[in-house]
């Protein structure tokens, strides 16, 4: 499939942007927005993200998929694999946080926010994705949880032109493999990157907290934990909470 590119000096939120603008986007094509800084930048379960002007990675994806596509709900597990592949090549050593942070010495780098719209038999897909590139140790301390940039832990600039142009060519191959075969090709790969793996962790389902061990992965992308009972709770990556216990 083919990239359409809109940068934008400044928006909103380019999730928001893009829900806004979607009915003028190719529908065959994959529409990426990208911005410099957003004013209202927007992270999982309502909550803000950081994203100042300054070098950082702040994009969404808008394409269209068939609503009943396998394993739909893991395609921000696809994009976060793409990220670390990259990170990969660099010499970098990345974690996922399961479903989808990147993290580099335990801090996180980058997260994603996949949203869907369904309409009769399409699913209208904004993935979005914030990586802290060039951003400095100040702003990264305002951050409610530990983070890192690819600066603060390299120790020199970033391009993020060409990192928006690698990553695209990275996910594009993998959208490619997921829109044949969905998550399964995956699921190794997945799977051998997620941190906490048989460490105790809490994950929080908008109801009910699940205390357990770390498991395993399903094919589809979907986390195992062992309770202390015995029995395996599988939880879906579309609306959990996840921390270390
Ligand atoms: C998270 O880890 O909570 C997800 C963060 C997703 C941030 C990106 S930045 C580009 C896109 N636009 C937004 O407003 N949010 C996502």
């Amino acid at each position: 499939m083919e990239i359409v590119d809109i940068h934008l000096d400044s928006v909103d939120s380019t999730q928001t942007y893009a829900k806004e603008h979607r009915k003028e986007f190719d529908s065959d094509k994959i529409t990426c927005i990208s911005a410099e800084e957003q004013t209202k930048g927007k992270g999982r379960f309502t909550r803000k993200w950081i994203s100042p002007k300054g070098g950082n990675l702040y994009v969404t994806f808008y394409f269209q998929l068939p609503a009943q596509s396998l394993h739909l709900s893991s395609l921000g597990q696809i994009l976060v694999l793409s990220v670390t592949k990259l990170f990969i090549k660099e010499n970098l050593c990345p974690k996922i946080k399961w479903p989808n942070d990147v993290l580099l010495g335990g801090k996180k780098v980058a997260g994603i926010l996949c949203e869907m719209e369904f309409e009769e038999d399409v699913a209208h897909v904004f993935l979005g994705i914030g990586i802290n590139v060039n951003m400095e140790e100040g702003i990264l301390h305002s951050i409610d949880q530990p983070a890192t940039s690819l600066s603060v832990s390299t120790g020199k600039k970033w391009d993020t032109k060409t990192l928006l142009k690698d990553l695209q060519k990275q996910f594009l191959k993998d959208f490619d493999i997921f829109c044949k075969e969905g998550f399964t090709p995956f699921h190794c790969q997945f799977e051998n990157l997620m941190a906490y793996k048989g460490e105790p962790v809490t994950c929080y389902d908008g109801q009910k907290e699940w205390k357990g061990i770390c498991h395993s992965l399903c094919n589809d992308g979907q986390l195992n934990i062992y309770l202390p009972n015995g029995d395996i709770k599988t939880l879906s990556s579309g609306d959990i909470h996840f921390k270390i216990k």
